[in-house]
């Protein structure tokens, strides 16, 4: 963080736990379909992953939903997926369908992939880098520049199913037949992730925010579908009794996550982070920040903002909740659901966002009719 310019900038305000009248606001996947002008970048850019290494086009438009809609958070232009990608996996996005990776069958795919202190992961990101500085330099002083990866566990899954798989069925299926492999595949991105924060904060990020978007996929989160197999944690507690019982939401997502944080706040002291938990039900968002030590928790959609808001300290920062498709609804629908978020949170310290990303079908006047409502 830049010294001395944390006092102008909300969202860093509020991450110190000081409650707004009006919270601030920013979007998950801010930058993005929806906006014309990102499509037009977009077609320039050639493939998406050119787009996120190229530091001209990423600044811009990273820049582009601040310049229309002045949020008070800016986030960083880039993927999760950068990471496996500078690891070394084969990672390309199918135009319609997403993300696809050549997935991580077994221990021969995983000694292929780089060590954690091989310089050539950090030569690889350096346009993300470079990225951040240029957009410390260019952004309104008053705008928090938020860096971000994936959580160890969300991107391990991606790595083993190649692919988003509803269900995650890959990947807690190896969790359960090889324990150790996942064991080293999570601690591999442990160590270059906490790098990684570090990194993006050094080059001038004010917080970093670490998605964990298939915590729903762990057996234990409450709220998630059940899995059909038998629980990965059968098989996980009984490897490790030495540890004690620990359920699969602590083992496989908040204990790495955790390891994480406590690995940024050794570098950079006093480090501000984000930490998005989709899919972990009521409790699993309760736990986030007691667990974690985050300083604050990304709320999705399907939780109860109320019923959370009334289940931890009136000091815990919580952030988003608004439904991406009410945001598409748009009318009555959205302004209740802005008014919900205020109500659940008056005198809260708490960042006004969605629930999770917006999509590329979403009306801007939409976006400009709930930062009205929002700002009154
Ligand atoms: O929030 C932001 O504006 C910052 C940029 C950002 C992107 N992806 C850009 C992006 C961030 C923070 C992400 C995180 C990310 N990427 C997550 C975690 C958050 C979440 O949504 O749960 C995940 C799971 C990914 C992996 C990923 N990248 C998927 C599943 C997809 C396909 C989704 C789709 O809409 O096609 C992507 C591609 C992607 N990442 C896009 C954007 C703007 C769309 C690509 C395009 O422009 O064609």
């Amino acid at each position: 963080m830049s010294q001395g310019d944390g006092a102008d900038r909300v969202v860093l305000r509020v991450l110190s736990g000081e409650a707004q009248a009006r919270p601030p606001a920013w979007m998950m996947r801010q930058a993005g379909r929806y906006l014309p002008e990102y499509r037009a970048v977009r077609a320039k850019a050639g493939s998406f992953l050119d787009l996120c290494y190229n530091p001209d086009f990423a600044t811009e438009v990273t820049l582009q939903p601040i310049r229309r809609f002045g949020f008070e958070a800016s986030i960083l232009f880039s993927d999760i997926l950068v990471v496996p990608d500078a690891l070394g996996q084969n990672v390309r996005f199918v135009e319609g369908e997403g993300p696809r990776l050549d997935p991580m069958a077994g221990r021969a795919e995983f000694e292929r992939l780089r060590q954690a202190d091989d310089p050539a992961i950090f030569s690889h990101l350096a346009p993300v880098f470079e990225t951040v500085r240029r957009l410390r330099a260019e952004l309104p002083r008053e705008t928090t520049l938020l860096g971000f990866c994936g959580a160890p566990w969300t991107v391990a899954s991606y790595m083993i199913g190649g692919r988003g798989t509803p269900d995650l069925a890959p990947s807690r299926a190896l969790a359960r037949h090889d324990t150790a492999l996942v064991e080293a595949l999570i601690d591999r991105l442990v160590t270059v992730q906490t790098e990684y924060l570090v990194r993006q904060l050094e080059a001038g990020a004010d917080a970093v925010q670490i998605f964990e978007s298939h915590a729903g996929s762990l057996p234990d989160a409450r709220g998630a579908a059940e899995p059909e197999e038998a629980p990965v944690n059968d098989v996980a507690e009984s490897a490790l009794p030495e540890t004690g019982p620990r359920d699969a939401l602590t083992r496989w997502s908040l204990q790495p996550i955790a390891r994480m944080i406590a690995g940024v706040r050794a570098r950079v002291p006093g480090a501000k982070i984000i930490v998005f938990a989709r899919g972990s039900g009521l409790d699993g968002h309760a736990r986030v920040v007691p667990e974690t030590a985050a300083d604050a928790v990304g709320v999705d959609w399907s939780v109860d903002l109320a019923a959370l808001r009334g289940r931890v300290p009136a000091s815990t920062v919580t952030q988003g909740n608004v439904h991406p498709e009410t945001l598409i609804e748009g009318g009555a629908a959205l302004d209740a659901a802005v008014d919900g978020v205020l109500a659940a949170t008056d005198g809260l310290p708490h960042i006004f966002n969605l629930g999770h990303g917006i999509t590329p079908q979403t009306p801007i006047a939409h976006v400009e009719q709930m930062l009205k409502r929002l700002r009154g």
